[in-house]
């Protein structure tokens, strides 16, 4: 059993919550997850520790409220209850080398995944400029960023009530890529790190390309086990069939299926808008 030491919220639909977990503590490195199981009956899902203490034994871990798993750990769990399992960490840990000057993306919730990563990159010595594109209410963990790395980047997005969802999700895919045109434009980097939806990262992929530059993405398939056994997280990459729960999280995106990707991540995705959907007029509505 792993106690819940703190919970906060940190945004909105984003809930942090550090976590007694020895094990996973000591051992985790950068570009690492785990696996949770917050309750009796309930499913597992991925996450990624953010943070760690490796004395204390402690790590943190977000979560973006999504659907049922992760809305039910928003609400139901509280500081001092107990999580029934973290399995990890798993996956493999990202390349620690002096790249030089690099870019690292984070749309939506994923700018949390980009934080372990990119503050060993840059204690390694490289120029870390982050960037992360999201709606304005879920701008979460600036000061961290600018404490972390060279320079942070935002680039929120208002809500626009009157159109609809996947429309919102449109103007946030097109600032991100209009941002990183510019500065490919404007500036030298020698790798790019992004995280977000498939749909976002295959948008500044191709941008990306048109520069040249090397691109690192950390893929996220349904998984199920995390640990090789079902298959249910295999991705084709540079033409073979890889799990990304033990070949990966992170690929190169040159080498990625990126359709056959998002194909099967669809069903998900149409999930994740109906709830913003809902959100939103919940908002227009007048709640909180
Ligand atoms: C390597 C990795 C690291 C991740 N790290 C984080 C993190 O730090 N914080 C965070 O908020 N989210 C993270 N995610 C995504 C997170 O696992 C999903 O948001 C979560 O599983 C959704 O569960 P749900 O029941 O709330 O949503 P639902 O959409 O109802 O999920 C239904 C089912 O689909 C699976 N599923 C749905 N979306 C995903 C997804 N994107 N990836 C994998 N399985 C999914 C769930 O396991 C569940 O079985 C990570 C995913 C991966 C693959
Ligand atoms: S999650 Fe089952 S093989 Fe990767």
């Amino acid at each position: 059993m792993y106690r819940i030491l703190e919970k906060k919220e940190i945004g909105m639909r984003h809930v942090r919550f550090k976590v007694h977990a020895p094990h996973v503590a000591r051992k985790v490195q950068p570009g690492q997850f785990v696996i949770v199981r917050a309750f009796k009956n309930g499913e597992r899902i991925p996450l990624t520790p953010v943070a760690w203490d490796r004395e204390e034994g402690w790590i943190t871990l977000t979560v973006f409220v999504r659907g049922k798993t992760t809305m039910r750990m928003a609400t139901e769990l509280k500081e001092g209850d107990e999580i029934l399992n973290v399995a990890g960490p798993l996956g493999n840990p990202v390349e620690m080398k002096r790249f030089g000057r690099v870019l690292a993306i984070g749309a939506y919730a994923g700018i949390v995944e980009v934080y372990p990563i990119a503050r060993a990159w840059q204690e390694l010595g490289n120029d870390v400029t982050t960037l992360h594109a999201t709606f304005e209410p879920m701008v979460v963990m600036k000061e961290e960023f600018e404490r972390a790395v060279g320079r942070h980047i935002l680039e929120p997005v208002p809500i626009d009530m009157n159109k609809s969802f996947p429309e919102n999700m449109k103007d946030v895919t097109r600032k991100l890529t209009e941002k990183v045109r510019e500065l490919l434009e404007k500036e030298h980097f020698d790798l790019v790190l992004m995280v977000g939806p498939a749909g976002d990262q295959k948008a500044v992929f191709e941008v990306v390309r048109e520069f040249g530059i090397p691109m690192h993405v950390d893929l996220h398939p349904i998984m199920v086990d995390g640990t090789g056994m079902c298959g249910s997280c295999r991705v084709t990459v540079g033409g073979e069939v890889k799990f990304a729960c033990i070949d990966g999280p992170g690929f190169d995106a040159y080498k990625v299926a990126w359709d056959e990707l998002i194909a099967r991540v669809g069903y998900y995705t149409d999930m994740e808008r109906r709830a913003m959907e809902e959100y939103m007029k919940a908002l227009q509505g007048g709640g909180e």
